[in-house]
């Protein structure tokens, strides 16, 4: 497509091989994201989320493989790479956010340090200039008495502002693409939203291109452009945020939306009937139809393919097939 497009993911398909069989973890992802763009990945525990960020970034675990498709990032094909190519790309092209930020970070290491080395290897710059932008980015970042801070070690800060260092050393590097996986669940809630004020200043003033991977609908209404909704290992949805909100199309993203409104006005918490399918044997045809209350006969036969049925609002499900 365009130069605008930074990943272009194409019927991606990975599993996990286990003692207890094969686990179809991703079954033909396609996706694709543009420069600029902050595009939240939502779905229930163990969709496939992280396996879709740990694929693109080279992260996956040894029991994993990519058995089908291809994903570009920035022109470039990553299916097929070693791991010391991956390793480059990561370097020079990628940030990985992750859920526990003091496991990210090195514990000896003075926290200003962690984040001039990335401009150091990024740059090629001094020490002493690598520091100076280090100190700016930390300011820019929101960080009260940059210069003190920099000096800190990560078990000296507390869980948000180590989230803030993760986050100026995922900017520092200057990556084509940011993957936030979880990146304020082990936060508490104040915390959290000062972490995703943060993410929004960096789509304004930054520009800078990420995924956002979180179960919480709430957060991609207020950080995200477009979202993904994923469900066993498949997109079931994909749209603009606003559009996605007012307009549900398939009935799991209508459950999931009417699961944030009860929240919001406190009521019990209701959930989606049925449970998560076993990735190990997973149901024939669509595959959110064992827990799906408009099903139809094709349902259990066909699997449904992604149609556009709004401009940009694309939806896999049978309900809007003209079959
Ligand atoms: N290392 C692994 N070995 C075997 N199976 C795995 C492994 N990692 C994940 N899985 C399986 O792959 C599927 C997708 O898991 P994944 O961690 O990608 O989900 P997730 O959407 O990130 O979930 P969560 O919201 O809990 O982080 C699940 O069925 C999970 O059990
Ligand atoms: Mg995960």
């Amino acid at each position: 497509m365009t130069e605008n497009i930074i990943l272009d993911i194409n019927d991606l398909h990975v599993n996990y091989y286990t003692y207890a069989g094969v686990v179809h973890a991703l079954n033909g992802i396609s996706l694709k994201i543009s420069r600029g763009e902050t595009i939240g990945l939502v779905g229930e525990t163990g969709c496939g989320k992280s396996t879709l960020g740990h694929a693109v970034a080279g992260l996956l675990p040894n029991n994993a493989k990519i058995i089908k498709g291809s994903i570009v990032l920035d022109g470039e094909e990553l299916v097929g790479k070693t791991p010391e190519e991956m390793r480059l790309i990561r370097r020079d092209k990628l940030a990985y956010i992750f859920q526990n930020p003091a496991a990210a970070l090195n514990p000896v290491m003075k926290v200003g340090d962690q984040i001039a080395e990335a401009i150091i290897v990024r740059e090629g710059t001094s020490k002493d200039e690598a520091k100076t932008r280090a100190i700016e980015l930390l300011t820019k970042l929101g960080i009260p008495e940059a210069e003190k801070f920099y000096n800190n070690y990560p078990h000296e800060l507390s869980g948000g502002m180590r989230q803030r260092v993760m986050i100026a050393i995922a900017l520092a590097k200057n990556p084509v693409l940011v993957i936030a996986d979880e990146p304020t669940s082990n936060l508490d809630v104040t915390i959290q939203a000062q972490i995703l004020e943060l993410m929004q200043h960096l789509k304004q003033q930054f520009n800078q291109t990420t995924i956002l991977i979180t179960h919480d609908l709430g957060v991609v209404a207020q950080t995200c452009d477009r979202v993904a909704i994923m469900y066993a290992g498949t997109i079931v949805e994909v749209g603009d945020v606003h559009e996605i909100f007012k307009n549900p199309l398939h009935p799991y993203t209508r459950g999931l939306l009417r699961v944030v409104r009860f929240n919001e006005t406190r009521s019990k918490l209701p959930t989606i009937p049925g449970s998560v399918p076993n990735l190990i044997n997973p149901p024939s045809g669509c595959i959110f139809n064992p827990r799906c209350q408009e099903t139809k006969p094709i349902c259990k036969e066909v699997r449904p393919e992604m149609i556009e049925v709004r401009k940009n609002h694309f939806v896999a499900c049978h309900l809007y097939s003209s079959v």
